[in-house]
């Protein structure tokens, strides 16, 4: 485990960016994993600025998407699909059809996650991975309790994961209560993972995180068995851990 402790915000996000576009410079054809909410905000902001500002293309990366809420269609305004396209997609050279994220409307749901999962083998797993955390320890949508050996599937949102994403939408009981997610055996193929910790509302988690304790009670603790993983965290984020850890 890696951790890098930077100042704010702003910081996290350049340094994340950093990651990606040395990923992209090593192999223009890079698969990258990609995360949605507010954290990776400011990254997907960075990456647009390496398009126009440093010549850095998209032409023949593919992405794979962590998840997507369950019923939601990717012209939804709080589907995951409409927030990358607006976020990232539409304003960097990427081929629109090398983009995937979970169909949230796909019926069987079932058969969906089967695809999802054979795609992400199918194309690779991808070389870099950005993650958030879930104020509960959550990767993806794996909620405490989530098996490692789980690939992608249906999950249920646990009531702080939904009151938490209320942000987004106008009314609380607008908030999906299932999505579609990779699974943490899913995630843990990546070869390469960039965790991302923002502010103080991600202290608590990032302090347990930071104990190295694996339990399915804290889903992202499962980080600590692969060998190739990036913690950025802001001063806020680490503000309640006292003992460093490298
Ligand atoms: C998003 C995802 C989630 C978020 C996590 C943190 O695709 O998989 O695990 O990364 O909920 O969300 P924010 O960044 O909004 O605090």
């Amino acid at each position: 485990m890696k951790l890098i402790c930077v100042e704010n915000y702003e910081e996290m996000s350049s340094k994340a960016a950093q990651l990606v576009e040395q990923q992209i410079q090593r192999d223009d054809h890079s698969v990258l994993g990609l995360a949605t909410g507010s954290t990776p905000l400011g990254l997907y902001e960075k990456l647009i600025q390496g398009v126009k500002e440093r010549n850095i293309s998209y032409k023949h990366i593919r992405t794979v998407n962590l998840d997507e809420y369950r019923g939601l269609s990717g012209d939804h305004p709080n589907s995951y699909r409409y927030f990358m396209n607006e976020k990232l997609f539409q304003n960097i050279d990427i081929m629109f059809e090398n983009t995937y994220v979970p169909n949230g409307k796909a019926v069987p749901v079932e058969a969906e996650c089967q695809r999802y999962e054979e795609l992400i083998d199918k194309i690779g797993p991808p070389d870099l991975q950005i993650l958030g955390m879930g104020m509960n320890g959550h990767i993806g949508f794996n909620e405490p309790g989530t098996p490692e050996t789980s690939v992608t599937h249906c999950v249920q949102l646990e009531a702080s994961t939904r009151n938490s994403n209320a942000r987004f939408f106008s009314d609380r009981d607008e908030v999906p209560t299932h999505a579609i997610t990779m699974g943490i055996q899913s995630i843990l193929k990546s070869e390469q993972i960039v965790v991302l910790a923002s502010g103080k509302n991600k202290a608590q988690a990032v302090k347990r995180f930071l104990e190295g304790r694996i339990s399915t009670d804290f889903p992202a603790s499962f980080l600590w068995e692969h060998n190739h993983v990036t913690l950025i965290v802001d001063k806020d984020a680490y503000s309640l851990v006292t003992a460093k850890e490298e």
